[in-house]
């Protein structure tokens, strides 16, 4: 998820899109740049890091005052957080500069065609193509840059927004939006381009949502809009009634409840560019296939939350590969002396890539001769560069410190990778069927969060509770755990996750009348572990327990033992996990809404540990 700012008028473009991109910059911080057109060449100024690093190079080494300008902050999903990586890209002749939010699936075999033609790249991104296809379409006489972007796009695959210059029409900005967000501000003699509003509704609150597959021309005195084959489209102007910070917020409340809508397009980002005719692919893990056929043992490590999606992943990767499975608290595991070597893999998940207990657990791996795979969101963090190969999680970047989207792209990654490992070690399962199901995902968390809203009653009605339970079997019994996180680091209550078959072996002691616990239900047609679970239902109601109850839309047999239901879409067992925490997340958040206490950054926690 990047921020993008476009701006032709009157004032200063320069500063209009600077201060644009601050309103943006919780986006992406990995590195910010801004192009504009001076004496018939694109001039631009880019540079790694924050927002105040391009401000300190314009004071060193200013933009001359243009009235046509853009700019973008980044953050890294194709090559790292570097000033070659930085937007905008440049056109070889110059007279290009591209700008983009989102993921070119094909921009390996469109870099390669490039490459052969004799393009010499600067940058490791899927968005320097779209610079130099640009400049090759612009290179017919009389062509029209609004022109040349549509029949670029129809080339792409994958997600973008792309705003486009050229230096050749000093007055003119084109966008493009397929999937990723891009809205027109429309100002008096002025106009803007922004990922969201928040860029500028300090000039104008009358903005016109882009729609999917369509180019806007942004002039000074006019906007232009039209669908990829240059038919003029129809567009709708609202007004935006949001303020500055509730717009970074996309109008939410708070940043977790953005990211925990975030998460379909989460989903649906980390998947792309990854599945291919229903088989996975892995074109950038840097794994010799034959390591990957060699391996006899996976260790995952991680902390936290970034664990519960390990334990998740144990059961995926044992039951498509085979491959014995074991799940690790980084923080313990390189002081029990564990057994390694060139045979076991470890896998490191870790939303930031800076937490330290992981990434001392992954030096120590390494160190014993074990290779070790990062599963990340930040690109270029530490984890991924001490690591032997690295699988980005393309949630964008997690601001709230109670983690979400991060966590749900995880146990997506962790499928990906184990079906992959299934497809490369010649399973016998049905891998495509797998695929498939895997690809339902993002749709499915759509709908229990079109359904979530008697979710948050339940938070004022249990917010006197001195504790709350969480059990599940199998996969569910992570998320149990990962609910019972969740409302202990927002809403500071007592909570405790169970594995359900646990319970009569002591924690049944707790049970007394009134005590909420939160069941997770697996799928009715998992019939020995619903049964249990039933039974384990029974166990706590006949000791007064108030059972919230989270189960598939069609089972029918759970109902009769709920006081509150949550129906979640139907998913195969495995994947269960990435609907059923969907409803935890929204009760812990609002939980702490209805306490009062600070939901993006609760008390005592930070969004990276990078202490021991
Ligand atoms: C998640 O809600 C927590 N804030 C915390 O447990 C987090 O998952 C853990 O610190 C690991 O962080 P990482 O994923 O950045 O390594």
């Amino acid at each position: 998820m990047c921020g993008i700012v476009g701006y032709v008028g009157p004032q200063s473009a320069t500063k209009v899109v600077i201060d644009g991109l601050r309103r943006l910059e919780y986006r992406g911080y990995d590195s910010a740049g801004i192009a504009t057109i001076q004496d018939g060449l694109i001039t631009f100024r880019k540079r790694a890091g924050k927002l105040g690093i391009l401000e300190s190079e314009l004071e060193q080494n200013p933009l001359l005052n243009t009235h046509t300008a853009i700019g973008h902050t980044r953050w890294a999903t194709h090559g790292g957080p570097n000033d070659s990586n930085a937007h905008p890209h440049i056109s070889a002749d110059g007279k290009v500069a591209v700008i983009h939010n989102g993921i070119i699936e094909n921009f390996t075999e469109l870099k390669n065609e490039l490459l052969k033609s004799g393009v010499d790249f600067q940058s490791e991104t899927d968005t320097e193509v779209v610079a130099h296809l640009l400049s090759e379409a612009m290179n017919v006489k009389d062509a029209e840059l609004a022109d040349a972007l549509r029949s670029v796009c129809k080339r792409l695959r994958g997600a973008f927004t792309l705003v486009v210059v050229h230096a050749d029409h000093p007055d003119l900005v084109v966008g493009a939006r397929r999937n990723s967000p891009l809205v027109v501000g429309l100002g008096t003699a002025e106009n803007f381009l922004a990922s969201d509003v928040a860029a500028f509704i300090e000039h104008t609150r009358t903005a016109i949502e882009l729609g999917q597959d369509q180019v806007v021309e942004l002039r000074a005195d006019s906007v232009h809009v039209t669908d990829f084959d240059g038919n003029a489209a129809q567009t709708s102007q609202y007004e935006v009634t949001w303020d500055i910070q509730a717009a970074e917020k996309s109008g939410y409340d708070t940043f977790m409840l953005k990211e925990i809508n975030e998460q379909p397009k989460a989903v649906a980002d980390t998947l792309l560019g990854r599945i291919r005719d229903n088989h996975i692919v892995l074109d950038d893990l840097k794994f010799d296939l034959d390591v990957l056929k060699s391996i006899d043992k996976i260790i995952i490590t991680a902390c936290g939350t970034a664990y519960h999606a390990g334990l998740i992943a144990k059961y995926a990767i044992e039951h498509w590969t085979r491959i014995p499975c074991e799940v690790e608290l980084a923080s313990e595991f390189r002081y029990r002396d564990p057994v390694l070597n060139e045979k076991i893999l470890i896998i490191a998940i870790s939303q930031s890539g800076e937490t330290m207990d992981t990434l001392m657990a992954t030096r120590y791996a390494r160190e014993q001769g074990s290779k070790v795979l990062a599963i990340c969101n930040t690109q270029g963090s530490t984890i991924p560069r001490e690591s032997d190969a690295v699988i980005y999680t393309h949630a964008g970047p997690e601001i709230a410190v109670a983690s979400t989207k991060a966590f749900i792209t995880q146990v997506i990654t962790v499928y990906v990778f184990a079906l992959f490992l299934a497809q490369v070690r010649g399973s016998s399962m049905d891998i495509e069927a797998l695929v498939r199901e895997v690809s339902d995902m993002s749709a499915k968390v759509d709908v229990v969060l079109d359904t979530i809203e008697p979710v948050k009653q339940l938070a004022e009605q249990f917010k006197d509770a001195s504790s709350v339970l969480f059990i599940g079997r199998h996969v569910g019994f992570p998320v149990a755990l990962e609910g019972a996180l969740k409302l202990k680091e927002l809403a500071y209550m007592h909570a405790e996750g169970f594995a359900a078959g646990e319970l009569k072996h002591g924690p049944i002691a707790l049970i007394e009348p009134g005590v909420p616990v939160i069941v997770i239900v697996p799928p009715a047609k998992d019939s020995v572990l619903h049964e249990k679970i039933v039974s384990n239902i029974q166990e706590v109601r006949a000791r007064g327990a108030k059972t919230i109850i989270v189960a598939e839309e069609n089972d029918d047999i759970v109902e009769q033992f709920a006081d509150y239901l949550i129906r979640i879409p139907q998913c195969p067992t495995l994947l269960q996990p990435v609907v059923s925490v969907v409803p935890l997340q929204v009760f812990a958040a609002e939980m702490a809404t209805v306490k009062g206490y600070d939901v993006d950054q609760p008390r005592n926690l930070a969004k990276s540990v990078t202490v021991e």
